[in-house]
């Protein structure tokens, strides 16, 4: 059995988490990631039948019946990642149709997933259910995007064009847009089931007063896309309160789609 702390996947999620520190994204306990692997991948590195506890989910995803996901810790701090993994991180197998999950490795004091486990997993079945090669879900508190959410419309199609509108590569990078929730109890089966909900027709989800979620096949696919809408976000912010001169048309983004071979998500432009 090689050791797992040379696994691929275990270096790109501290990778992942120091570097989403680094960005401000994750004060405190703030954020919180899960990365789908495959069986194989998971038995190079761990004994898959030696399961150390059994831990409770509170919610159904037989969707997942079977599968592994590395995951973050409740109360964890993403800067400390990288100092003691095996605290921080846990590796759980998914089994009885998502009610209860077998830990593999880690959270070595004790702990257990994120509060948010809920969102984690039902967005993952959703959003497998559209894409097969989906691999992560990814939560933060980027200050931009939280800012806007205080002084722009919470319509979906408002808060997209807004950002398209922020960088010409924004419409490439998200062109199925950022889906909206208005503000909801954190860390409850209700807000996983409205976040999956909204998760079937875009890979961004933003949490109003609260943060953001985005899907992808890689951690850094989710991290890029969350960094495109902050960045759109954070232009947004520098000159919401000055008057507009120019602005990036509905005509010039659909030169983008054709050069870049992207559909904007329909109805979105004119
Ligand atoms: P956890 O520490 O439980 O992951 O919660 C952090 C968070 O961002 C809640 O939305
Ligand atoms: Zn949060």
């Amino acid at each position: 059995m090689k050791d797992i702390l040379t696994a691929p996947f275990l270096t790109e999620m501290i990778r992942t988490t120091t570097n989403m520190y680094n960005h401000g994204w994750d004060e405190r306990n703030g954020g919180n990631i899960s990365l789908l692997l495959t069986e194989n991948e998971v038995s190079e590195y761990c004994d898959v039948n030696k399961v150390l506890r059994v831990i409770p989910t509170g919610f159904k995803t037989p969707e997942l019946d079977g599968k592994y996901f590395l995951v973050t810790g409740t109360g964890k701090y993403f800067k400390n990642v990288q100092y003691n993994p095996d605290i921080n991180l846990g590796l759980v197998k998914i089994i009885d149709e998502g009610e209860n999950a077998e830990l593999l490795w880690g959270f070595s004091d004790g702990g257990k997933f994120t509060s948010e486990f809920p969102t984690h997993m039902m967005s993952h079945a959703a959003r497998l259910a559209v894409n097969p090669d989906n691999k992560v879900i990814m939560h933060c508190h980027p200050n931009n995007i939280l800012a806007m959410t205080y002084v722009h419309s919470l319509d979906e199609k408002e808060f997209t064009r807004t950002l398209w509108q922020m960088c010409t590569e924004c419409i490439i990078v998200f062109p199925d847009g950022v889906n909206v929730l208005k503000w909801m109890l954190c860390g409850t089966n209700e807000i996983g089931i409205a976040t999956a909900e909204k998760m079937k027709t875009a890979r961004l989800v933003v949490w109003a007063q609260h943060g953001l979620y985005g899907a992808g096949a890689d951690l850094d696919e989710a991290f890029g896309l969350i960094e495109t809408a902050e960045k759109a976000a954070e232009i947004y912010m520098k000159i919401a309160h000055l008057p507009l001169i120019n602005t990036i048309t509905d005509e010039q983004m659909h030169l983008l789609e054709v050069r870049f071979n992207v559909k904007a998500r329909e109805g979105y432009l004119k």
